[in-house]
């Protein structure tokens, strides 16, 4: 395991748009073991290669889905994390219906900011192995996705956003970063 250190703002490397991946070989399997260590350590709920001044069409995202819809009951049992790694992504299609939500990043620390997005898309992409895969993700997750996606071109939230924020301890213990 290691961790890769995260680039932050102002780093040129977040403002560019990241080249596609071809190569499928054990330096890739490598790096996404890595991005999904990061991940879990920092913890986020997603990671854009950029993010660790890598420049090319990468994320990896991991989030249980629902975890927000329900209240929290020691009865019931935590849903599993579902692992993404997205190369090379495109969104295909996306839902008429848009949501407002809060997010944060692990590249801009000490931010938030409410950010309209798609409350459910359609993604094609390749998994590690270079296979293509079609993806349907909404809520929370296609938030995440739409995140992700936005920093392999080169757009940071806070562009997208209504109105940023710097938010209060507990304030920003309630938001996941990616
Ligand atoms: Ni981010």
């Amino acid at each position: 395991m290691a961790l890769l250190p995260i680039v932050n703002l102002p780093d040129p490397i977040l403002r560019r748009k990241a080249k596609p991946i071809t190569k499928f070989d054990k330096d890739l399997q490598t790096l996404i073991d890595n991005m999904i260590d990061t991940m879990r350590d920092a913890p986020g709920v997603g990671l854009a290669a950029p993010q660790i001044n890598v420049s090319q069409q990468l994320a990896v995202i991991e989030y249980a889905e629902d975890e927000d819809d329900e209240e929290e009951n020691e009865d019931t049992p935590a849903k599993p994390k579902k692992l993404y790694v997205i190369i090379n992504p495109e969104i295909v299609k996306v839902s008429e219906e848009k949501v407002m939500g809060i997010e944060g990043c692990l590249s801009i620390p000490g931010l938030q900011g409410e950010v309209e997005r798609y409350e459910a898309i359609q993604v094609k992409a390749l998994n590690r192995h270079g296979s293509p895969v079609k993806l349907k993700v909404d809520g929370w997750m296609a938030r995440i996705f739409q995140h992700e996606i936005d920093h392999l071109n080169g757009v940071l939230f806070t562009d997208l956003a209504t109105r940023v924020w710097k938010p209060s301890a507990d304030e920003a213990d309630d938001v996941d970063l990616d």
